[in-house]
């Protein structure tokens, strides 16, 4: 399969280092205006560094990245998918849930692939979480993703850049809809939100709490899911999952560690992209779910300017 990638910066690199290294992947260029990071890359690749999407279409690819900035995602979509050329968009899918849906509609019509980048679902320490509450009674999730300024700030705050992978990620363990969105945003230091603390409610009920920001001097990524009969907890960055069970009514409950794979979650996901142009099949994350995680996330920051607003009536620092 000959692949492209649009957009080599930080996670666009990485794209096209890792379909380097797939056997039946041929990474042919790699297409960015920034003429020196496109040719360092395609140097250090061994493949043909050209300036925008028009050029990568012109040396004949089956598949292509797209890992350029966010409000460029739609465009370069539509000139992918108009010559037949499938796509796998980073996350967010787009700046809006109307370019979302232009780029799924258009997909749809040409019968090309449209997967979205939300690369958390193939981390093991999350697909571990997935399979231990598989058939349980979901009753609350929450992710903590926290973390420093980014080197480079994009136009967008945590709520679009870090929440949408958590958004996502309760989507899929619970396999349901949000209906309900109670949101709690800040800016403490950025313009945009860098404090935000979001609060959901599924179509089946379950409770669940995104804590998020950037003004944490470390990472950190951690998922607790309780269920009726058991407590996972999860550490996406050490892939450490935890789950206690057997609880007895005098307090006492087993606990054990539970087997997390090594795999390279990009890997994964660029693998499961190739799989699904080959087979023709539904697409591992689909640009639906790309459109409704991106929607809820929009939700979150309605209303936005009020909520940041009216934050300070008192004092924050207490004396005394
Ligand atoms: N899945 C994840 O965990 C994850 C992590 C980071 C970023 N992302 C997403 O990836 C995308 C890129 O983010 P990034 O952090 O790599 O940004 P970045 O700024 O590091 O890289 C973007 C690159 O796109 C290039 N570019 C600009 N205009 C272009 C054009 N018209 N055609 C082709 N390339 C163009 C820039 O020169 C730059 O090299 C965003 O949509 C972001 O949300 C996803």
């Amino acid at each position: 399969m000959r692949v492209g990638v649009v957009g080599v910066g930080v996670m666009g690199s990485n794209h096209a280092r890792v379909f380097a290294g797939i056997s039946g992947a041929e990474l042919v260029g790699v297409a960015d205006p920034d003429r020196k990071q496109a040719e360092f890359v395609a140097r250090t690749l061994s493949c043909t560094a050209v300036a925008d999407v028009d050029a990568l279409l012109g040396l004949g690819v089956d598949c292509i990245t797209i890992a350029a900035p966010t409000h460029l995602h739609r465009d370069i979509a539509l000139a992918c998918i108009g010559r037949g050329v499938h796509v796998m968009v980073e996350k967010p899918i787009a700046s809006s849930v109307e370019e979302g849906r232009e780029i799924i509609n258009a997909a749809r019509r040409a019968g090309v692939t449209l997967m979205v980048g939300h690369v958390e679902r193939f981390n093991p320490a999350v697909e571990a979480i997935k399979d231990a509450i598989r058939n349980e009674d979901i009753l609350s999730i929450a992710i903590t993703r926290v973390g420093p300024f980014p080197p480079r700030m994009s136009n967008v705050g945590v709520v679009i850049d870090l929440a949408v992978h958590d958004i996502d990620l309760i989507r899929w363990f619970t396999d349901s809809d949000i209906v309900e969105v109670q949101p709690q945003l800040s800016s403490a230091v950025a313009e945009r939100e860098d404090i935000a603390l979001l609060q959901f409610r599924t179509a089946s009920g379950v409770l669940a709490h995104i804590n998020t920001n950037w003004l944490t001097p470390f990472k950190a990524r951690n998922v607790t899911v309780a269920t009726r009969g058991k407590y996972v907890m999860g550490d996406l960055l050490t892939r450490q999952v935890t789950e206690c069970f057997g609880f007895q009514p005098d307090g006492s409950y087993s606990m054990r560690h539970l087997s997390v794979g090594h795999a390279e979650p990009l890997r994964s996901e660029l693998l499961a992209f190739m799989r699904a142009i080959r087979t023709g099949s539904p697409p591992a994350v689909t640009g639906e779910e790309g459109v409704a995680s991106l929607e809820i996330a929009i939700r979150c920051l309605d209303g936005r300017p009020a909520i940041i607003a009216t934050q300070r009536q008192a004092p924050r620092v207490v004396a005394g």
